[in-house]
């Protein structure tokens, strides 16, 4: 792969002398070419820059050096898989997925901006030519785009093939999969009071992958909700009592999760889409209410209250945010409201509309039987506490 950088700053690019990508250009995998952008100036003061139209603080990489740059670079051709990179705090974000894409480039040319940035005219001018990619590190200014030149190099260079000794640890590191990588141990087995957990010690390589998994999707959901993707999210989903803060977000998602029943049964008032905010903080103090969360986000809820008779625990409120369904988050919360029935419980019942026929399917599977109708339009469902 070739690679070209255009600064202003060359020596802040020498890094790429060391490290894993200087062995990689000693072994002729990189052709690696740095470039002072001052080479295609042609005043006394080799000037880069100038004030921008329209006033305002900083200053801006004037067009012509960038263009006659691109003239030299790409005289010969080159410009078939070639990609020119911008690095620009208010580019793109750059991702593993797009380290791997541009793993596939023949050649790379990075344009280092600093001060206020690059004209654009430069950037339409080279998208007339070839792909341009304006990537940003992070959410956060640098002073100039060298470092994130560096950051992107190490990150695509390592994918190319031939480059890291160890091909599968490409596939266990963080980000690829989709998750943060389990933590890591060595020996010794027990270090200051702290010992390797024991699994990874059992020689069960079944466990072992099982255990690092979880502790991934644990590591991404708690540190990263943002990457947690839902299908994944279900395995770190915590179910506990609800607090009095849950309120304002389990008011929210109730009023989501009950808009398919009203659709399912349009002739019904449905009470969870009509009751108040005090409605809802009531029975949350009142009852004995459970809420899922996963990484941070309210996914589900349910109610348990004992019924007037002093032994039917009523099941109720049983919510799943609507893009997490189908994944048995629902049944997983209906087990924990049957779970907290207090003794002496002899059935538990819950209510649904009859014509909510995915809903009585689930319960159905949970060993629910109907039992009647409450009011028109309202399926009475119950089943003998301590089945399973
Ligand atoms: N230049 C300045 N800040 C930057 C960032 N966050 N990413 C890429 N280039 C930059």
């Amino acid at each position: 792969m070739r690679l070209d950088y255009l600064t202003i700053f060359p020596d802040y690019l020498a890094p790429l002398q060391l490290s894993l990508p200087g062995k990689a250009v000693a072994s002729g995998l990189l052709d690696v070419h740095v470039h002072d952008l001052r080479q295609w100036t042609h005043d006394r003061h080799r000037t880069v820059d100038d004030t921008p139209y329209g006033g305002g603080a900083g200053m801006v990489l004037k067009p012509e050096p960038f263009g006659e740059a691109f003239d030299d670079l790409f005289a010969g051709g080159g410009l078939e898989g070639a990609t020119v990179v911008v690095t620009t705090p208010s580019g793109e974000p750059f991702t593993q997925e797009l380290a791997r894409e541009l793993a596939t480039r023949e050649r790379l040319v990075f344009a280092c901006g600093r001060y206020e940035g690059i004209d654009q005219r430069v950037l339409d001018h080279a998208r007339t030519l070839i792909e341009v990619r304006e990537v940003s590190i992070g959410d956060y200014v640098l002073n100039g785009g060298e470092v994130a030149a560096l950051a992107i190099t190490e990150a695509v260079v390592r994918l190319l093939p031939g480059f890291m000794g160890n091909a599968a640890s490409l596939v266990e590191e963080s980000h690829e999969g989709g998750l943060l990588e389990h933590p890591v141990y060595t020996k010794p087995a027990s270090w200051r009071g702290h010992d390797v957990p024991p699994v990874l010690l059992s020689g069960d390589h079944g466990a072992i992958a099982a255990w690092r998994h979880e502790q991934a999707v644990r590591r991404t959901a708690e540190r990263r909700p943002d990457l947690a993707h839902p299908s994944q999210v279900l395995d770190g989903v915590e179910v506990r009592l609800a607090q009095p803060a849950d309120a304002p977000e389990l008011f929210v998602l109730q009023r989501a999760s009950w808009v398919s029943e009203q659709h399912d049964n349009p002739g019904l008032r449905v009470p969870a889409l009509h009751e108040t905010y005090d409605e809802l903080v009531d029975w949350l103090a009142r009852d004995h209410v459970l809420v899922a969360r996963a990484g941070g986000r309210l996914v589900g809820a349910v109610r348990g209250s004992l019924a007037d008779d002093g032994t039917t625990w009523h099941v109720g409120r049983l919510m799943v945010a609507p893009d997490l369904g189908g994944r048995g988050l629902g049944r997983r919360l209906l087990e924990a409201a049957e779970a907290a029935a207090p003794a002496g419980v002899a059935a538990y019942e819950l209510f649904t509309g009859a014509g909510s026929a995915r809903n009585q399917r689930i319960y159905k599977k949970a060993g629910y039987r109907h039992a009647g109708e409450l009011e028109p339009g309202v399926v009475r469902m119950v089943k003998r506490a301590g089945r399973r």
